[in-house]
């Protein structure tokens, strides 16, 4: 789709073309471009309008109803944030009292959009051309907020943020513009040299303006967390999904925390590291295993936080490193899951799969930290399947303690 095609898109023809589309189905997209054609729109509106009703379509997982009123590029769909975690980013500018934020590098305008809908305005950049005329039009709504085509290291920024109440926003590239990885899509970089704009810039931002946030990959290293700035390891719906360096006023606490989203009605729940007690030491030996099983969210295990469920739980961790707990005390963790220990034993596969059928046990949900495990192999191994019907079912742990391979087989509680 080029520059012409969103431009046509984003016209009052454009834009009631999109709306009397129907709704997307695959099996249907060569009737409907050729009814698009027989209503007189040219090969390259009928292509432009079939690709924003996939895109619309893939974009309600992550925009809900608000994807019928957006354009998206394919591109532009898989890096944007999504709705509920882009509120949460955008909550911290508004909360700061925050007026104007340059968001260096928009996208389809994801982030940009949730700071708008709080009241701030945003003057967005975007070094793709397309990219930066789409978040445009997904600005459309709040005409204060505007996005333009050109590179974040162009950008004037104030030289008295502070005074003019002025932030900035970062969610710098990780993946190389027009070079695919095998299944056909962006390839991704993962290393924290390779994001554009660069981490230098970054922190040549930050120190000029102070109010800066930046979203990164979870994978960014504790040793990476720049001084008197928090990284915040963020997941949605039990998924680990980013980290973001919070700088200046924006840094809620200074180090590291961890931010559980959720797509129901529960507000987030935010860890750190003034709720962790006391560092313990991991399980000494299997004869330590308490009668209660805890699994912290994946945020919390990357930002490294599993001390805030030893606390909360009298506990200790397993293994270390591997994020489970152990504990005597049963008590809700809003940031774990907990389950009630009901078997342990070496980890054998022999043994395993005896121990499942003599009880029957014909499905199994496998989970495992801190063990090189391939699940597919060791189902096949255990003569066991996803999901088994009629057959009883468990589930197991997969992990180490004191060194040693173990299974817990456990009940969620
Ligand atoms: C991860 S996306 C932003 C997604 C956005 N936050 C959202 O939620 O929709 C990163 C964007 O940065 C843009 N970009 C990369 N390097 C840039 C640079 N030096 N200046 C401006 N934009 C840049 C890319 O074109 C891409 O659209």
């Amino acid at each position: 789709m080029d520059a012409a095609a969103v431009r046509w898109l984003a016209s009052p023809e454009g834009w009631s073309a999109l709306h009397e589309l129907p709704p997307y189905d695959p099996a249907g997209e060569l009737a409907l471009q050729s009814a698009l054609r027989g209503a007189g729109h040219s090969p390259e509106q009928a292509a432009a309008l079939l690709l924003q009703s996939r895109l619309r379509s893939r974009a309600r997982g992550k925009f809900g109803e608000f994807a019928d009123g957006m354009l998206f590029t394919a591109d532009g769909l898989e890096q944007a944030t999504r709705l509920e975690v882009a509120a949460q980013h955008a909550q911290r500018y508004a909360s700061a009292s925050l007026a104007t934020v340059h968001d260096l590098g928009c996208g389809i305008g994801s982030d940009a959009m949730a700071l708008s809908v709080l009241g701030v305005t945003v003057a967005a950049v975007d070094a793709d051309e397309v990219t930066a005329k789409v978040a445009d039009t997904n600005l459309r709504p709040w005409p204060d907020s505007r996005a333009r085509h050109g590179r974040a290291e162009q950008v004037d920024l104030p030289a008295d943020p502070g005074r003019d109440r002025v932030g900035v926003w970062l969610d710098p590239a990780r993946r190389i513009p027009g070079v695919a990885d095998i299944g056909g899509r962006t390839r991704r970089v993962f290393r924290l040299a390779e994001i554009s704009p660069s981490w230098d810039f970054v922190l040549d931002v930050a120190a000029r303006v102070p109010a800066t946030g930046v979203k990164l990959s979870p994978s960014f290293a504790h040793a990476d967390i720049p001084d008197g700035a928090e990284a915040q390891w963020v997941s949605f719906d039990g998924d680990l999904v980013e980290c973001v360096v919070w700088f200046g006023a924006l840094a809620q606490s200074v180090g590291r925390s961890a931010l559980l989203v959720s797509s129901g009605s529960a507000g987030p729940v935010r860890v750190d590291e003034s709720m962790c007690g006391e560092v313990k030491p991991p399980l000494g030996s299997v004869s330590g295993l308490g009668r209660w099983l805890y699994e912290p969210d994946r945020a919390v295990s990357r930002a490294g936080l599993v001390g805030a469920v030893t606390a909360l739980t009298g506990g200790a961790e397993l293994g270390p490193g591997a994020g489970y707990v152990t504990a005597e005390k049963g008590v809700e963790v809003p940031f774990a899951r907990r389950y009630v220990v009901t078997e342990a034993m070496p980890f054998n596969v022999k043994a395993l799969r005896t121990w499942l059928r003599d009880r029957g046990i014909t499905g199994v949900t496998i989970k495992k930290r801190g063990v090189q495990v391939e699940e597919d192999r060791l189902r096949r191994d255990l003569r066991i399947t996803r999901k088994a019907g009629s057959g009883a079912q468990t589930t197991i742990v997969l992990t180490r303690v004191a060194g040693q391979q173990i299974v817990l087989v456990v009940d969620p509680s």
